[in-house]
């Protein structure tokens, strides 16, 4: 039966660079939707940059321009990228539109008018100078706990201590460095605690993955607090109807934007919007976004939708972040790829490919190795795929005037069933995003093609003129072979199926070409389809990145937005506002003292048995250590430098007898030693030998 899906990736923010963590989530999204194409669904894929906000005014105020201007800019670049991944939105539009516009509006008075919202007056800090509200993020000052200096107004990079903005010492404005004053100012707020029921029941119901279902229990248990949905002028959004001066916060229109570029489309194409949007609709509505923002669309969004009369969405997919060698993207490791930078230098079939080998179903972070990819992509892709057909088209068009024969080879026709056979569980791995399931099979099939052929040899057959007609029958399996492979890896790599199905000229390939043959038809002369990654390439783009990296180290001071991501926007890249490429001279050396105040500091070896990042915290990993005695947690500020993956196991520094700190997620019971100039984080690790427990002096 056909299906009515509409699907959306997350919408970049317009203030940053498409990056290859962003690429993890558009690839698989459009993987997914070129699979459902296939099948002969109906399927629209749209997407749009996320316009709003403060870190986008203040971009365009520093750049000189409008924030349009800047967002006509952003577009433009994020569209060239994503084209040239091969990403294959129906639309992607933006947030700043009549549409989206329409549609906050409209959902936004219907909440008012079902009385869920409230408006109270909140105090926050103000820039005198400047004259507006600002959010935590441009507000810095001197950490309340460890004095640390330039610290922002919610967490402090060098302890990792998160406290509210109130408590910093000395504030001062990060946009204008002028003294914050404290203000009220009235603010919406949606009343989402009035849907905990409603949520708990849909968050239930299969429409998000089970681990995160249970995360969010823990929130219902928490309460579920009021949404500030307001910000103050100067903001660059819409203006809330009714209340002059007083905006949507952009983390209310930016869902909203998927209903706008959907109307968008909806008058392009003539389709009906309510069949998609209204309470009765029968079509799905499938979201693929990032774990960082699981809240924001299962407690929100649907609260908001069901609230104004709209449906909610059908399933969330929801993605872990990119790590790349290991470790978060980092601009000073040089490994804060953009997606521009990697288009420059490697074929983006061989990323989706990679993606697609490491996705499934879960959460999980997926690491890009930039040694695996090679070697992956050179096996499987050139040695197992690709090579099916160079070794064997040739043959067809040179002794057998182009054609193919008219039967397979006896021996491979079981091969070439099993092959027909194997689409089902393949097409069921894809359609449960468990994409890496899908190329293991598939994998596995080019294996036994590859069996085939050196089981046969066609070179060998060719060398003698009176086994042509065996020759013809190999060659033809092996392109019979081939063309199921292609069409099985059609959704991943979508340029190279269209090259092939040129070079068999056969018409494009859906999954009930599965049963459709290559015999007795012309082929097109074989055309080179792809070539190995060569670890040159990879060089480059490192290198290219670090340079990339220096160009813009000054650029962006404040790029963080308000929900405390970087300038990119992404949290999975990792990057704080103080990484740059080159070392801050080192900091002056602290009075001197005595052995004796030295000896007050117990130092202790400890093994790194457990580490776990904290959702809510931008900075923090939780650390379960080893110290011999016992057995410490300790949360520690490295988050932004390390995978919790990499630290298990290893050996540190650390401080013993610091009294206890009561943080937001718990007690830290010691620190964890690292060094750090503000810009990188790198902490100590004792020689190998060393046992937890041991002294350090
Ligand atoms: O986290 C982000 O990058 C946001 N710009 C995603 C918005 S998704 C949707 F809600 F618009
Ligand atoms: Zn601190």
């Amino acid at each position: 039966m056909s299906r009515k899906i509409l699907v959306t990736s997350a919408l970049p923010y317009a203030n940053g660079s498409i990056h290859l963590g962003h690429m993890v989530e558009h690839v698989q999204t459009d993987i997914w939707v070129r699979f459902q194409r296939m099948r002969g669904h109906e399927v629209w894929y749209v997407c749009a940059d996320d316009t709003h906000g403060t870190p986008v005014m203040l971009a365009a105020e520093k750049a000189g321009i409008t924030p349009e201007q800047l967002i006509t800019q952003a577009r433009e670049e994020h569209l060239r990228d994503f084209m040239g991944f091969g990403i294959s939105y129906d639309l992607y539009y933006s947030t700043h539109t009549e549409e989206t516009k329409h549609f906050a509006n409209l959902i936004y008075t219907r909440l008012r008018e079902a009385g869920l919202i409230d408006i109270r007056p909140v105090e926050q800090f103000y820039d005198p100078q400047r004259k507006m509200f600002l959010p935590d993020r441009f507000v810095k000052g001197e950490c309340p706990r460890c004095h640390a200096k330039d610290q922002y107004g919610d967490s402090c990079e060098a302890c990792g201590a998160t406290y509210s903005t109130t408590e910093l010492i000395d504030p001062y404005s990060a946009v204008t460095g002028a003294k914050p004053e404290r203000r009220l100012s009235d603010h919406h707020f949606f009343k989402l605690g009035a849907c905990a029921e409603f949520l708990k029941h849909w968050t239930r119901s299969g429409t998000i993955p089970l681990a995160a279902a249970n995360k969010l229990g823990e929130w219902f248990e928490a309460g579920l607090s009021d949404w500030d949905i307001s910000r103050d002028k100067p903001y660059f959004g819409f203006e809330i109807p009714g209340a002059p001066d007083k905006f949507f916060y952009v983390w209310l229109d930016a869902p909203v934007g998927y209903m706008g570029s959907f109307q968008h489309l909806a008058a392009q194409k003539n389709l009906d919007f309510d069949a998609w949007w209204g309470v009765d609709s029968e079509a799905e509505l499938h979201h693929f976004i990032g774990k960082d923002i699981l809240y924001f669309h299962s407690l929100f969004w649907p609260a908001m939708l069901a609230r104004s009369g709209f449906r909610t969405p059908t399933q969330l997919h929801v993605h872990g972040f990119l790590t790349v060698n290991g470790a978060k993207m980092s601009k000073s490791r040089g490994s804060f790829i953009t997606a521009g930078n990697y288009l420059n230098h490697l074929n983006p079939e061989h990323l989706r490919y990679y993606y697609a080998a490491k996705l499934n179903a879960s959460v999980d972070d997926l690491d890009l190795s930039l040694d695996d990819f090679t070697a992956r992509v050179n096996s499987d892709l050139i040695g197992k795929y690709v090579n099916l057909a160079s070794r064997t088209a040739g043959f067809i068009r040179k002794r057998f005037t182009g054609r193919t024969a008219r039967n397979l080879h006896a021996p491979a026709e079981d091969l070439v069933q099993r092959f027909r056979a194997a689409g089902d569980s393949i097409a069921l791995a894809y359609e449960q995003g468990e994409f890496s399931k899908a190329m293991r099979d598939i994998m596995a099939l080019a294996d036994l093609a590859n069996q085939y052929v050196d089981a046969n040899k066609p070179w060998d057959i060719a060398k003698d003129a009176s086994r042509d007609a065996e020759l013809h029958a190999v060659c033809t399996a092996c392109l019979e072979l081939f063309r199921l492979l292609t069409l099985y890896l059609k959704p991943v790599l979508p340029k190279v199926a269209m090259e092939v199905e040129r070079l068999l000229q056969i018409p494009e390939l859906s999954w009930e070409a599965i049963d459709a043959t290559v015999l007795d038809q012309p082929i097109e002369e074989y055309q080179h389809l792809m070539a190995r990654v060569d670890a040159k390439q990879i060089e480059a783009l490192l290198a290219a990145s670090s340079e990339t990296v220096k160009e813009t180290a000054h650029k962006n001071e404040s790029g963080k937005n308000e929900s405390g991501k970087n300038e990119s926007g992404k949290n999975e890249s990792g990057e704080s506002k103080s990484t740059k490429a080159n070392p801050a001279p080192p900091a002056p050396f602290a009075e001197t003292i005595g052995i004796d105040d030295f000896s007050k500091i117990d130092l202790r070896v400890g093994r790194i048995l457990k580490a776990e990042a904290i959702p809510e915290a931008d900075k923090l990993l939780k650390l379960t250590i080893d110290l011999g005695l016992e057995i410490r947690t300790v949360f520690a500020g490295i988050k932004s430098a390390y995978t919790p993956e990499s630290l298990e196991g290893r050996l540190t520094v650390v401080v013993a007898n610091l009294a206890p700190r009561k943080m937001r997620f718990g007690e830290s019971q010691g620190m964890v030693l690292a060094a750090g100039d503000g810009q990188g984080i790198y902490i100590l690790n004792p020689d190998s030998g060393a046992t937890p427990g041991m002294r350090i002096k």
